[in-house]
């Protein structure tokens, strides 16, 4: 009787439930397949509703369906960390008490890692955090190519190269989408300059398109696929980038497959017909300033709001090309908000800190190191003076929309403190006056840097210090403030600012031992390095900066960065000398400026290796703790045929008595091509951590596309029959051992 009855409470259980699915819409199961959520939510929506959709409705959230029980996505800067919450429709901070997050390391940072686990660490992190901000797209990574070194916004992307971009942005788009949180790749495409970011064209041709500034983007959408990407404020062959026809539907969403969201940039979006035509897919921060921009709600006035409704009604347009925005739309929120395991994400936990420490600390780069003067061997009781701004200014306040509030922030000077202890006496001297700002949009690090004396006084102040220290370490560079690292404005110059050489030279004439850490996220002139022992090469490190710097100088961490970039003598050095080529020239009649990127794919050390120019610092270049040799380089062929893979290895040996990591760089040179190509060009690289005396085989394999270069003509990839030669190297400059092959 008992077994009965509880058998028939099962069966009537299940039938509820069941009758509760089958009532239970389809978009709203989230076990249904994404697509059959997407076809049956569009079903149900109306044609305002679906064009509510494509548009912001506050500073940083565009439309859900409320009827439907959709909800709106909440966008949110950037790429290092999670921005403080703005008002409604405000750049300011809203003055909340609970969002300061971890930041972390500047994406040019990152890239000097060259490590693919770190940049997956790093996603997931920020990922985290983003999600329990309960945030849906978050407005980074950036991976536009540095151009020039005076851009701007070189610190908050990946470097001179497409390759490393590439590979170093995949893991970090899928350490944030594992959270169910789209990464948004950025600021696509050719947007390589502050200046006139909104008024200026790129005129670039389309072998250099696709060797040199697509390459990364692609490896973005076809390996990491990502699930949303910005549209960039430039004009690219002279259609805004927004709603740029060839680069978002032909490229992006045809060639490419891409089957997330375009979002625009703030206020990128600038024609009604474009914008609904040419793939835009959310329209956010058109230029009004939301509720009272105009007589009603200026929202409406978004070009893909009442024109398009307008034009919808009208017959101008049909529902084409909204329910291809709105099922785009639509599976991002059932891969973000409404995915089918809830998850909660983490928010400045001490593993988030750590990352950052960690990240930050494997990518600071060992430039230069005479006479064995790092890592830091400082007597017991000893004394460091610390000289410079840099060592004391908290950075993570500033440069643009990357700004971020954190809970606190460890500065070099206070790093190294922690680092010694008692240990050390460590003293500070400023050295230099730069920026004395705190604050951006509202958020202050609370210092205050005022400081009246005159450069005089303070290089006094720094030598009468330098003379009975052990250590003279100077923190200078650049701080995010106008044109020096900030975004809207291009740096003036490469060589460093506020008078900083002058100081560097002072010490150098009393110090025992000095070392220069320049803090940047770009390439600064160095005429100096012949004077110091030490150069290190340290970035915007975030939360733990300071922490992650002195792991590295007191040796901690064996410093294992590579430069993402190369530092050139003098600016004059690079592929850029006319002012067409950069900033741009603006006409009588041009509406716009206009950029001609004349050097074509001649960018970074692609020019410099080519023109055999002697540089600074070459791309890919860092020194270690310990040595590292190369040996019996060898490939598994002598020739190959372009379906085939030509497999090289070649063993590397720790051969100091530290353990270190070695990052080897594969360079591909056509011995003979019937194209102008440059001497090399980076299509592999291993970052391989060796314990003192240890030797491990890196293998690498080199297919076709390889060997190929872009036939703007034939509008495909091409390998030429011929030699080639596989350079290994521990720089681009350094090149180890050659391996020669043919493809036959
Ligand atoms: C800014 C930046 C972009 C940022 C957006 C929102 O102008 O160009 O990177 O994500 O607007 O702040």
């Amino acid at each position: 009787m008992k077994k009965t009855l509880i058998l028939s409470a099962a069966v009537l259980f299940s039938a509820v439930c069941f009758a509760q699915k089958a009532d239970r819409p389809v978009y709203l199961d989230p076990h249904a397949p994404v697509e059959e959520r997407v076809e049956d939510a569009l079903s149900r929506m109306t044609l305002e509703e679906k064009v509510g959709m494509t548009t912001a409705q506050s500073k940083f959230s565009s439309r859900g369906v409320p009827r439907l029980g959709i909800p709106e996505v909440w966008h949110t800067d950037g790429p290092h960390g999670i921005r403080p919450e703005v008002l409604w429709d405000e750049w300011d901070q809203a003055g909340w008490t609970n969002d300061s997050c971890t930041a972390f390391p500047a994406l040019v940072n990152l890239a000097a890692t060259w490590d693919k686990e770190m940049s997956l660490l790093y996603g997931r992190s920020i990922g985290e955090e983003a999600r329990y901000r309960k945030k849906d797209i978050l407005l980074g990574p950036g991976i536009n190519i540095c151009r020039t070194p005076l851009n701007g916004r070189n610190f908050e992307y990946m470097g001179e190269d497409p390759y490393l971009a590439g590979q170093m942005v995949v893991p970090y788009i899928q350490g944030v989408q594992e959270n169910g949180v789209a990464a948004c790749v950025k600021h696509y495409a050719v947007n390589n300059q502050e200046f006139q970011r909104t008024q200026s064209n790129s005129v670039v041709d389309d072998r250099t398109l696709y060797e040199i500034y697509l390459p990364a983007f692609k490896a973005a959408v076809v390996e990491g696929n990502a699930w949303s990407i910005m549209g960039s404020y430039n004009l690219y062959n002279g259609q805004f980038n927004c709603h740029n026809k060839k680069l978002l539907v032909d490229i992006l969403k045809g060639e490419w497959g891409f089957d997330g969201v375009v979002v625009s940039d703030w206020g990128g979006c600038r024609d009604d017909e474009e914008a609904v035509l040419n793939g835009l897919d959310i329209e956010m921060g058109t230029w009004t300033n939301g509720l009272t921009g105009a007589a009603s709600d200026s929202y409406r006035n978004y070009h893909m709001a009442a024109p398009y409704l307008k034009g919808l009604r009208e017959g101008k347009y049909t529902t084409k090309e909204l329910d291809d925005k709105v099922r785009r739309i639509l599976r991002l929120i059932f891969r973000t908000s409404m995915r089918p395991e809830p998850n909660y994400g983490r928010f400045v936990c001490p593993e988030h800190y750590q990352a950052a420490r960690d990240i930050s600390a494997a990518g600071v780069v060992l430039l230069k190191n005479d006479n064995n003067a790092l890592p830091l061997n400082v007597p017991q009781g000893g004394k460091i003076l610390v000289v410079g701004e840099n060592a004391v200014k908290k950075m993570v306040v500033g440069g643009g929309s990357s700004n971020l509030k954190t809970a606190y922030e460890v500065n070099p000077l206070e790093g190294l403190q922690n680092a010694f202890g008692k240990n050390a006496e460590i003293v500070w001297a400023r050295g230099y006056v730069g920026d004395t700002s705190t604050s951006y949009n509202n958020v202050d690090t609370g210092q205050d840097l005022t400081d009246n004396r005159t450069p005089k006084e303070l290089i006094a102040e720094a030598v009468e210090m330098a003379k009975d220290a052990d250590y003279v370490i100077f923190v200078g560079g650049l701080n995010k403030s106008a044109h020096q690292d900030n975004e809207s404005t291009d740096r003036l110059q490469i060589t460093l600012p506020y008078g900083q050489e002058k100081v560097i030279l002072a010490l150098a004439e009393v110090a025992k031992n000095i070392v220069v850490v320049n803090i940047s996220g770009s390439a600064v002139a160095m005429p100096w390095a012949g004077e110091v022992d030490a150069i290190v090469q340290g970035w915007y490190g975030g939360t733990e900066t300071g922490n992650a710097l002195a792991d590295v100088l007191t040796g901690k961490v064996n410093p294992s960065g590579r430069l993402p970039f190369t530092v050139p003598f003098k600016y004059e050095d690079g592929p850029i000398k006319t002012e067409r080529q950069y900033p741009g020239i603006k006409e009588e009649g041009d509406e716009f400026w206009q950029t001609h990127y004349d050097e074509g794919v001649y960018v970074g050390y692609r020019w410099y290796s080519s023109k055999k120019i002697k540089v600074q610092f070459p791309f890919g270049h860092g020194l270690s703790y310990t040595t590292f040799a190369y040996s019996n380089a060898k490939a598994d062929k002598a020739e190959m045929t372009a379906d085939q893979t030509l497999k090289v290895t070649v063993d590397v040996t720790n051969t100091g008595s530290v353990d270190g990591a070695e990052v080897v760089q594969l360079y591909i040179n056509d011995v003979k091509s019937t194209i102008d190509r440059p001497v090399k060009e980076l299509k592999n690289f291993e970052k391989v951590y060796l314990k003192a005396g240890e030797t491990k085989t890196v293998t690498f394999e080199i297919d076709a596309e390889d060997l190929s270069y872009f036939d703007a003509d034939k509008h495909e990839w091409v390998a030429e029959p011929g030699k080639f030669k596989a350079l290994l190297g521990s720089s681009s400059e350094d090149v180890r051992s050659t391996v020669n092959f043919k493809l036959n």
